[in-house]
């Protein structure tokens, strides 16, 4: 009995340390300068008409794959 949650208590332990860790990681990785968007965006939903692979402004290389609908979830228009 005694031993059984003892070991409870140190998987939540655990639990909460993975927990705490991938939380900086993560406020580390928005905090990690995501450019932002200089241009307004009507009319500019299609955003890879400019920023596709040897367009106006290309994208870096490592966004090759992604779609229209993603990019916003990532940059977020200047205000
Ligand atoms: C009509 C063409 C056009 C469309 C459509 C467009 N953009 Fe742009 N975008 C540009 C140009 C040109 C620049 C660079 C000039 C500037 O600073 O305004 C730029 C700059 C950017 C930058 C900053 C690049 C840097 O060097 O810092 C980001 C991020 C960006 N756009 C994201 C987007 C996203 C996301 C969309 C879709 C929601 C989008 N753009 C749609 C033309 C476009
Ligand atoms: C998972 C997050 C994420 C998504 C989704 C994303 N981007 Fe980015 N983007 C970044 C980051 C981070 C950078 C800067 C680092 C780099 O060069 O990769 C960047 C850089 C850029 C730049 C260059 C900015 C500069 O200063 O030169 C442009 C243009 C751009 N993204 C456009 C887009 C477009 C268009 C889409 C959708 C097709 C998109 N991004 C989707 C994270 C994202």
């Amino acid at each position: 009995m005694k031993r059984e949650s003892k070991r409870g208590r140190r998987s939540s332990l655990v639990a909460a340390v993975v927990l705490v860790v991938g939380f900086v990681i993560g406020a580390v990785a928005v905090a990690d300068g995501i450019p932002a968007i200089p241009h307004t965006l009507e009319g500019r939903a299609a955003c890879l008409t400019c920023h596709g692979e040897g367009k106006l402004k290309p994208a870096p290389a490592d966004h090759a794959g992604r779609a229209d609908a993603t990019c916003t979830g990532c940059h977020h228009a200047a205000p």
